[in-house]
């Protein structure tokens, strides 16, 4: 029977690609005549179709719905829409995606519905994960993590740079060490197949599955998501299951008893030293720390690469936050963590490119309706599924004037957080299921931008200068990747 079913599925994956073209066509037809936007979900730039859609009625609309298939959509594109619908208990959820059921991500924090189970998670990773003091544990980390990038660059010898390969590395590593304790070294065996697998996580969760719309497509599974989906989790579980195994290995080998009182150990001694009602299911640790490699990493590089991007693009900006750095830690010693916070400039540039460029423009994770409700006045019925337009409200002209202009000073005239509090710009979401790395995501990127400002001059590759286009997979990344020079501005400075 297994046998049967997979040819039938392997007989239809083949012929997927004219059924899916005719299923498309009909579909979109019905649905455009009904006056919906389908389209608007498909398109790789959906945070602009739909922002179109909300500015076309007359005063802008604060929310935005449609359908595609069965599933309904509700979209804010203003602070308090967005506030009402993101801190509201009724959105305490997620809709599960095919592909993120598949890949286990129904057992990880992101997609938990939020009962107990979910608590427990999000409890366990902010206190040993994410807190202040975890955090500022894995600075000495950030730094070296930072220093083999600059290496890396340099080693071009004023070559082109492709920074996107040079930021994933980087951040892979970083999430590497803090998360599993583990070097990650991209050359070797085990470095290659992760990357590997973090770029087919991506692909497979980031793509537009009609299966997640329309039921039947959901079981014929014609974009073959459910099948990769299940090739790549095996993988998955193998690679992760060995580093659980040498961590199990180690703390019989004695002398780590007490990792967690000693506030030592990374979050995979955590895991495995939890006692009672919060231990673990050993599938269950393969999806919460499997969910940290893949958030934590790609969010992290393609954020740097719009920064690094919009450096080189306005010379006068980088070397305003270089002059910064300068007079701050001067040219005989590297910038650290503890330089962050007198380095408001930078801090600015971050900001400002978290509004031109949020890393997700719908905010990625979108919520789901666990009972009726009212936003903006309109009753949005249990089952729907909300979003966010960052993006929409971070390009409002009423909110931010001339929002086309990248312009860190405007954040030095007036301080907006990112942090969740203020709904203009809020990155990272809101309310309860608020992303918890943001101040892990945020030291990284800060330090990070201070080190490779500090030691390198950055200018466009060649006389075409920076593609600025967009694509909207799970997260929104440069369509070209950013190609640049770097002249180094100073000597290596180790301790
Ligand atoms: C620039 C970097 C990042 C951005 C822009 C970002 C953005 C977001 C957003 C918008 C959400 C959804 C929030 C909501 O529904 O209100 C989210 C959730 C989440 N993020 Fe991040 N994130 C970043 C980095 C990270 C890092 C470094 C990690 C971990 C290593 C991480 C882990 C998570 C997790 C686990 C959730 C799900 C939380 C839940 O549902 O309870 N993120 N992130």
């Amino acid at each position: 029977m297994q046998a049967t079913l997979s040819s039938i599925q392997d007989y239809l994956h083949s012929a997927s690609t004219t059924i899916l073209a005719l299923l498309f066509l009909g579909v979109s037809l019905v649905w455009l005549c009904a006056g919906d936007s389908a389209w608007a979900l498909s398109g790789h730039t959906a945070h602009r179709a739909i922002a179109g859609l909300s500015r076309s009625v007359p005063g802008g609309a604060a929310l935005v719905s449609f359908s595609v298939g069965l599933t309904r959509f509700v979209v804010a594109s203003r602070p308090e829409t967005a506030r009402e619908l993101l801190t509201s208990n009724a959105f305490a959820d997620r809709p599960i995606k095919d592909a993120a059921r598949s890949l286990l991500f129904h057992r990880a924090m992101g997609f938990a519905p939020s009962g107990d189970y979910w608590r427990a998670l999000r409890r366990i990773s902010t206190t040993y994960l994410f807190s202040a003091r975890r955090v500022a544990a894995s600075a000495s980390c950030r730094l070296a993590v930072g220093e083999g990038m600059l290496d890396q660059v340099a080693a071009r010898g004023g070559d082109v740079v492709v920074m996107r390969r040079v930021l994933h590395g980087a951040s892979l590593e970083h999430v590497m060490a803090t998360v599993f304790g583990t070097r990650y070294d991209a050359a070797s065996q085990d470095g290659v197949d992760l990357e590997a697998m973090v770029k087919e996580g991506y692909e497979l969760l980031g793509m537009f599955n009609w299966g997640d719309h329309l039921p039947l497509l959901k079981w014929l599974d014609l974009q073959g998501v459910r099948k990769g989906c299940r090739r790549l989790v095996r993988r998955v579980d193998v690679y992760v299951r060995k580093i659980i195994e040498e961590h199990k290995h180690r703390r019989l080998g004695g002398g780590e008893g007490d990792l967690l009182a000693a506030g030592a150990g990374d979050f995979v001694d955590v895991l495995l030293g939890l006692e009672g009602e919060d231990k673990l299911a050993e599938s269950d640790m393969v999806a919460l720390l499997w969910e940290m490699i893949f958030r934590g990493t790609d969010t992290v590089a393609i954020l740097l690469e719009w920064i690094m991007a919009r450096m080189v693009l306005h010379p006068d900006i980088q070397a305003k936050a270089q002059a910064e750095i300068d007079a701050l830690v001067g040219r005989g010693r590297t910038v650290t963590d503890a330089d962050i916070g007198s380095l408001p400039y930078l801090q600015c540039i971050v900001k400002e490119t978290l509004r031109m460029h949020p890393p997700g423009p719908l905010l990625s994770w979108a919520r789901l309706a666990v009972h009726d409700a009212h936003v903006g006045g309109h009753l949005v019925t249990v089952g729907t599924t909300a979003m966010v337009n960052m993006w929409a409200i971070a390009h409002d002209p009423e909110i931010w004037p001339e929002p086309d202009a990248f312009r860190p000073e405007r954040f030095a005239e007036e301080d907006v957080s990112v942090l969740g509090s203020d709904l203009r710009l809020a990155p990272f979401g809101a309310g309860r299921r608020i992303c918890p790395g943001r101040a892990l995501a945020l030291a990284t990127v800060h330090l990070w931008l201070a080190q490779l400002l500090h030691r390198f001059q950055w200018v466009p590759a060649d006389a075409c200068g920076v593609d600025l286009s967009e694509r909207l997979n799970m997260s929104l990344e440069m369509e070209k990747p950013l190609l640049c020079k770097a002249k180094t501005r100073l000597r290596p400075v180790k301790y």
